[in-house]
């Protein structure tokens, strides 16, 4: 008799051991710091009504964070004020500011994920260089709204807390930096805003989207391919300021003046934004060429927004020792040649990195 009982309770005692931790561990929330940078999610309007002409980046990212309570059920939230701007006004020196924070706040144990709210208009320019330079697999995640936080049916909080319960589901680990609007997760590498005031403005086009969040969960369906984040060559820890890397847009009747002048303001290196796969207008081609053997290094993009640029396709990229873009956007390669002119100024090697991330 006292045999049994004493076994009976030896099973209890390894069934509680086994559960309690089990439990313990499901009732852990993750530790999400928000870094709010301003943008429409943080702006506010004269009306309810008013989803045009309010002010970007007004409200502080406490604020934010009081207008969302169910946030308190998905994560441990803590709140800091990068800056207070619409992403209009988004500077390299405000990139490099931002990454060293993430990348410092990622390093520590006690944080297991950052969202960062931030204006749409150049939230795909910022998710790009921050995939290039975080060095942490837990997730990162940017988010705004297109409609202010005092508009009728405001996209804010709910964009806010999804990207607050992606960034906090270990599922969103090591996928790169994502961005989440409208219910969709996308990659940093492929994403693009499309329309100039729709909330389903966020695509990435032809590449896809990642997955969706519903019903209090992201679930993917894709990953990328190419390299970032802890596999990325580049690091911004010693940098104090990122080479000048200009855009020359191509359209019918464009001369050289902006390639001239670019150049004459210093630029070390120029993206041409050409029509079709990239074409070189006859009267833009020389100012290219001169910009080249100047030292600038000259890469081929396309204003499309869609589709791979062809190396040796519409130019002979090989004899004018150009580069081309692949499927980044104008304004994404800019960021990538930045960052690879802080290694090399070999275009051959600058070629492999438009090729790897
Ligand atoms: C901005 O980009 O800061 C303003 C527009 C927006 O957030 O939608």
């Amino acid at each position: 008799m006292f045999h049994r009982q004493a076994a009976q309770f030896a099973v209890a005692l390894l069934g509680f051991a086994l559960f309690v931790p089990t439990s313990l561990a499901q009732a852990r929330l993750a530790n999400v710091t928000i870094l709010a940078t301003g943008g429409t999610i943080a702006g506010s309007g004269a009306t309810s009504t008013t989803t045009v002409g309010y002010t970007a980046a007004t409200v502080g990212v406490q604020n934010l964070i009081a207008a969302v309570p169910e946030l308190a059920k998905v994560a441990n939230v803590s709140g800091e004020q990068v800056f207070q701007i619409a992403s209009e006004n988004m500077s390299n020196e405000h990139w490099l500011t931002l990454a060293r924070r993430v990348n410092t706040l990622l390093a520590q144990p006690n944080v297991d994920g950052i969202v960062i709210t931030h204006g749409t208009d150049t939230m795909e320019e910022t998710a790009y260089f921050l995939n290039l330079v975080v060095k942490s697999r837990k997730p990162v995640v940017l988010v705004g709204s297109m409609r202010p936080s005092t508009a009728m049916s405001a996209d804010g909080p709910l964009n806010l807390y999804n990207a607050v319960l992606l960034a906090a589901h270990p599922d969103a680990a090591g996928r790169g930096v994502l961005v989440s609007m409208n219910d969709q997760i996308q990659s940093a590498r492929d994403v693009t805003k499309t329309n100039t005031t729709t909330t389903d403005t966020f695509k990435s086009t032809d590449l896809g989207m990642l997955g969706y969040i519903q019903g209090g969960k992201p679930s993917f369906y894709r990953a990328v391919t190419r390299k970032h984040t802890t596999e990325s060559e580049f690091d911004v820890g010693a940098l104090t300021a990122l080479p000048q890397v200009e855009i020359a847009l191509s359209y019918a009747n464009v001369g050289p003046t902006q390639v001239e002048a670019l150049m004459a303001a210093g630029a070390k290196g120029i993206v041409h934004a050409g029509v079709g796969n990239g074409s070189l207008p006859a009267r833009v081609k020389p100012a290219l060429v001169a910009a080249r053997a100047k030292g600038a290094i000259v890469v081929r993009a396309s204003r499309v927004g869609q589709g791979i640029l062809a190396r040796n396709g519409e130019a002979n990229d090989d004899q004018l020792d150009f580069v081309v873009a692949d499927t980044l956007s104008p304004q994404k390669a800019r960021i990538l040649l930045m960052l690879a002119l802080t290694k090399t100024t070999n275009t051959r090697e600058i070629q492999r990195m438009f090729y790897t991330y």
